[in-house]
């Protein structure tokens, strides 16, 4: 049998995990967890501390979007009236469900590819519960609540993302089967995570790594260290990037259309592509290749 058709078994989660990182232990509680890793968000679980810390991350987040985070990100953050504490999940679901159709669920942290491209393919924006330390606040090392919610849910209402987001996920179970893993794993590295987007007032930030980032969003704006390049889906996903440090490279999409269109077509020919040829190093400028500057 393909191992891939295999359901999700939480051992050999487990396993690869451990084999990726040192600990190979999740900080999350995966006792509860559903076939689809999905737990009930425990509101009254959080304590006061934790909420004052949420209002703290979101206060200094807040302060640093004007001029920076693209507007749509700014004006459904603000609708989301989250900014009090720890937000309920089931109750920004129904805004969201209203809105866009989809809807979130509460997953302990990290789950495996094909679970996480399975929700996104259903409309599922999984969501870790816990947050992170105090002494964690300018840096963590696995996504917490704060990312997930913060960087992610507001794009979740614009109706492109939305649709892009679940072609991404259906895209997903079918690079899981042709090999292209790797692949797609950079483009939404260098996009949902870490993209920039053009506005007629200059650059922009979309990529909920650098918006839940209290250093990257302003570096990836203003420093003359990383370059920033047009947007176009098959280099991204020849590009190496690194994940302990600020990018060294920054993909600059047009407009959400641009996205959706660009990686809208087949993938297959381009994974098989792909394997014959060399990776891109994080800082690799191509020959053509304008470096955009900076804002
Ligand atoms: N078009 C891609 C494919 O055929 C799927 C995809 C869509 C990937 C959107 C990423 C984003 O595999
Ligand atoms: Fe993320």
């Amino acid at each position: 049998m393909d191992a891939h058709e295999t359901s999700v078994d939480q051992d050999a989660f487990f396993k690869t995990l451990a084999e990726k990182s040192d600990g190979g232990t999740l900080r999350g509680d995966y006792s509860k967890a559903d076939a689809q890793y999905v737990v009930r968000q425990d509101m009254a679980a959080y304590t006061p501390e934790q909420h004052a810390l949420w209002r703290r991350l979101y206060e200094r987040q807040a302060r640093l979007l004007p001029g920076r985070a693209c507007d749509v990100f700014i004006e459904s953050l603000a609708a989301l009236d989250a900014s009090q504490g720890i937000p309920d999940l089931d109750r920004t679901s129904e805004a969201l469900y209203k809105a866009t159709g989809w809807r979130l669920v509460a997953v302990p942290g990290l789950v495996p590819d094909e679970t996480f491209f399975e929700h996104l393919a259903s409309r599922r924006f999984p969501v870790t519960v816990w947050l992170r330390e105090p002494h964690e606040f300018d840096y963590i090392v696995e996504p917490d609540v704060f990312h997930d919610f913060f960087g992610h849910v507001p794009l979740l209402f614009n109706p492109i993302v939305a649709d892009h987001l679940q072609q991404y996920g259906l895209g997903g179970l079918k690079a899981l089967k042709l090999g292209g893993l790797s692949n797609l794993a950079r483009l939404y590295w260098y996009t949902i995570e870490f993209g920039l987007i053009q506005s007629p007032q200059g650059l922009r930030v979309y990529g909920a790594g650098i918006l839940s980032s209290g250093g990257e969003i302003e570096y990836c704006l203003t420093n003359k260290a990383p370059r920033r390049v047009g947007f176009n889906a098959e280099r991204v996903m020849r590009t190496l990037y690194k994940i302990d440090s600020y990018q060294e490279t920054y993909f600059v999409i047009r407009d959400f259309q641009q996205l959706f269109d660009e990686t809208a077509p087949d993938f297959t020919p381009i994974y098989e592509r792909l394997k014959d040829l060399d990776t891109f190093p994080a800082n690799a400028l191509l020959p053509g290749e304008a470096d955009l500057g900076i804002a």
